[in-house]
């Protein structure tokens, strides 16, 4: 069975192709820029924003992972359809059906459902990736400062949603299901730098700034996202994210923690790789 991976030198999709090679599949990892992965794994280099330049990753492939590319998507998944991929996966997102959203993640999830393939759903919530922003911090001072502290989400690893995708490419029993995904933990902010600390065994401190200050200071970001971001915190604050068991229920494994995450990303925080 030959899987195709878009987005593949991505955060989670580097980690699907790691998974479904140690699974013993066949992989087919796409990318635009030609990036170097090793032998077996076959690398076609092509761009979801002209979908014929996939024909050649789709031809013969059982299953695909899609990232999530709304203006081509349909003709990306009547391409695959018609070159015989039987599952498609998407790498939604846990706000698909929110009004902020709309229409970018759900609108690649209906023109999936609109061809006659196995579609499945993956909607993530915050990536624990995210706290990568806070990496040059902790390596400095170890004094991580952003508005509302209260914010209580579920940071999920990278290697969770990787090992959902696995699952609903590899195997019958997950078409027509929307997996929403979360970490095991629901952690307001201090909290989660407290299990960052935990897994590189540091100590670390969060101190609360304005959201004028916090903007001040991300004015690397875009202001949509800076927005996106606050109104997340915002409601977080208000109502903090629910732990969600899809991870356990998918892949037969307890979600992995935060200190867990952390621990496997030491190096980007300034420790031993491990
Ligand atoms: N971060 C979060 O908290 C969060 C939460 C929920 C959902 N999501 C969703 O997760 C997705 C991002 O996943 P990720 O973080 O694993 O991705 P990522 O690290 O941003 O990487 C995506 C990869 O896709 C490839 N790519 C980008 N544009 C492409 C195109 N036009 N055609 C083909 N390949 C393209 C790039 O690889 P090449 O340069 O090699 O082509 C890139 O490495 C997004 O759709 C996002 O909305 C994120």
């Amino acid at each position: 069975m030959t899987i195709v991976v878009t987005g593949a030198t991505g955060t989670v999709g580097r980690l699907v192709v790691r998974q479904l090679v140690d699974s013993g599949r066949k992989v087919r990892a796409v990318t635009r820029g030609g990036a170097p992965f090793p032998t077996p794994i076959e690398v076609v280099r092509a761009d979801l924003d002209t979908p014929e330049s996939l024909t050649s990753a789709f031809t013969g492939a059982e299953a695909l992972l899609l990232l999530c590319r709304p203006a081509t998507a349909l003709d990306v998944a009547r391409l695959a359809e018609r070159c015989g991929v039987r599952r498609i996966v998407t790498l939604s997102s846990i706000r698909a059906e929110g009004e902020r959203d709309a229409p970018y993640h759900l609108a690649v999830e209906r023109a999936v459902e609109s061809v006659d393939v196995a579609w499945t759903h993956l909607r993530p919530g915050m990536f624990a990736a995210n706290l990568l922003g806070w990496a040059e911090a902790i390596r400095g001072t170890g004094v991580v400062r952003e508005p509302y502290s209260a914010a209580a989400q579920t940071p999920i690893h990278e290697a969770d949603i990787a090992a959902v995708a696995v699952a609903a490419l590899s195997h019958d029993g997950h078409a027509g299901r929307k997996y929403p995904l979360s970490g095991p933990q629901t952690l307001d902010k201090p909290e989660q730098l407290a299990a960052i600390g935990a897994g590189i065994g540091r100590a670390l401190r969060f101190e609360e700034i304005s959201p004028d200050d916090w903007r001040a200071r991300a004015d690397s970001l875009p202001g949509f996202v800076q927005d996106l971001l606050l109104e997340i915190w915002t409601g977080s604050a208000a109502t903090p994210e629910p732990v969600l068991p899809t991870v356990a229920e998918v892949t037969g494994r307890p979600a992995r923690t935060l200190a867990e995450w952390a621990a496997d990303h030491a190096a980007d925080f300034g420790g031993d790789p491990r």
